[in-house]
């Protein structure tokens, strides 16, 4: 059969029949790959398919199935929609395999059979990590195969009501000559798993893998293609790990799911809101505790800064647990508007726990932290900061302030520094006290 050489963007799927250094679509730079495709057969004549009014379109009910782990549950908006396709994308060895491996049981236990494509592991490695998870069910079918033709045979047989797939990077069709993993690859084997999807009203789990900037591999056009993307983030050194929704098709993707990675499996996080505080409460320089509402659920969340002086080097700026511009932007904000001299100081900040904050009511316990740091002063014990930085330094208001409030006064914490945003709710043990610039915090923190 002909063949046809083709160039195809691995950011935007863009396609051209020569290399380009940029692409056109998207403008990034060398993401132009090579696909060498065999000629496509021509098409049979299709049936025309008959256009119908929007009101005759019958209805049928959308009947979640719970997936057995509840805070995915909570992510996809209560349970997985027959026939959706899900991927699943994270850091090596986040545990992606192992939560897929837990609700193949919880859904094997139902009485309806599961089956796993295992395209990176032998079925001995999966099945050591069954026996460690205590995952025994005989309802769920393990076949280490990567070639996709092989699926509906497989579906024909077993009949599964969910189909895993692990991973999407390392399956493929042999009707598409590149390797697994290439752009070609990924849109035609999610092409057919959506089609499979569709028609049968199988749910697919598809685990993705991440390139280092923490997207999914592979072009966006992947994740036009199914209905839900969840990402599985965390730090590998901690136990907790955080699921979020980036897009789902049956759902809104407000709520986060909280796990613990422990030596038998993932477990929910029952009650999430101090976990991200350390257990010895050390009053330290450079400790602040501050709140970030994640999906409707607040955490108290501990920060950590420290300000040095960086000699003759150029002033390093170093976060884990929020994005590096935030943190420079908010150093900036505290040398113009404080006076501080931090141009000539490094300064690195850690948020407990391992997790990532986008949470901007963070802004104001950063800062508190950062100026702990740079005063070596203590902040008073109990003292929570809450609020947005501007950057003119004004502290501005957050969302869901009472949610956050009431959790702050459950953990027996006396004191909150919080935005002024008109009436506060009333809290008995909850010192509030509203401030409106970042100057007003440093009476609050000399005044001890
Ligand atoms: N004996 C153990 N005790 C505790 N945790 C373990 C144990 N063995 C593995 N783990 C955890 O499981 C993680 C690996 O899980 P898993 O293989 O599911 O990750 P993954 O995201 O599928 O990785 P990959 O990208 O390599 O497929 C390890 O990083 C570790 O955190
Ligand atoms: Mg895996």
């Amino acid at each position: 059969m002909k063949v046809s050489n083709l160039y195809i963007c691995s950011n935007c799927a863009y396609e051209n029949s020569k290399w380009l250094g940029k692409c056109p679509s998207c403008g990034m730079w060398n993401t132009m790959q090579e696909e060498i495709r065999a000629a496509q057969p021509t098409q049979t004549a299709r049936r025309r398919v008959e256009a119908v009014s929007l009101q005759d379109i019958p209805l049928n009910e959308v009947r979640r199935t719970g997936s057995g782990i509840g805070e995915l549950d909570r992510v996809l908006g209560g349970g997985t929609v027959p026939g959706s396709v899900i991927l699943l994308g994270g850091n090596p060895g986040i545990g992606k395999s192992t939560l897929l491996l837990q609700v193949a049981q919880s859904i094997a236990r139902q009485g309806e059979p599961v089956l796993y494509l295992c395209g990176e592991e032998s079925l001995q490695q999966i099945r050591l990590r069954a026996i460690r998870l205590g995952v025994d069910s005989p309802g769920i079918f393990l076949a280490a195969e990567q070639n996709l033709e092989f699926l509906a045979e497989y579906i024909e047989k077993i009949k599964p009501t969910n189909v895993i797939i692990d991973s999407i990077q390392a399956v493929y069709c042999s009707e598409v000559s590149s390797i697994p993993g290439s752009v070609a690859q990924l849109r035609e084997c999610t092409a057919r798993i959506t089609e499979i999807a569709k028609s049968s009203g199988i749910t697919f789990f598809l685990i993705g893998h991440v390139t280092k900037e923490g997207v999914i591999a592979g072009p966006k056009v992947l994740e036009h293609m199914v209905d839900v993307v969840l990402s599985f983030e965390g730090e590998k050194s901690f136990s907790f790990r955080m699921l979020r929704g980036a897009k789902n098709r049956f759902g809104s993707t407000d709520e986060v799911g909280l796990l613990e990675m422990g030596p038998v499996g993932l477990s929910e996080v029952l009650d999430p809101a101090s976990i991200f505080l350390s257990a010895e409460t050390a009053l330290t320089s450079g400790t602040a505790i501050t709140t970030s509402v994640e999906g409707s659920r607040p955490l108290l969340i501990e920060v950590q800064a420290l300000v040095s002086a960086s000699g003759p080097n150029y002033p390093k700026r170093m976060a884990a647990g929020i994005d590096q511009n935030r943190l420079a932007l908010i150093a900036a904000v505290l040398e113009k508007r404080l006076g501080f001299h931090l141009s000539a100081c490094d300064v690195f900040l850690k948020i407990a726990g391992g997790v990532f904050l986008r949470d901007p009511s963070v802004d104001f316990g950063i800062a508190a932290a950062i100026i702990s740091s740079h005063l070596d002063e203590v902040i008073p014990a109990g003292t929570v900061f809450i609020g947005e930085l501007g950057l003119s330094g004004q502290i501005r208001p957050v969302t869901c302030l009472e949610l956050r409030l009431k959790e702050i006064a459950k953990m027996g914490y006396s004191r909150v520094v919080v935005p002024k945003q008109g009436r506060l709710p009333a809290m008995a043990d909850l010192n509030c006290i509203e401030v409106q610039t970042i100057d007003e915090i440093l009476e609050l923190i000399r005044e001890g």
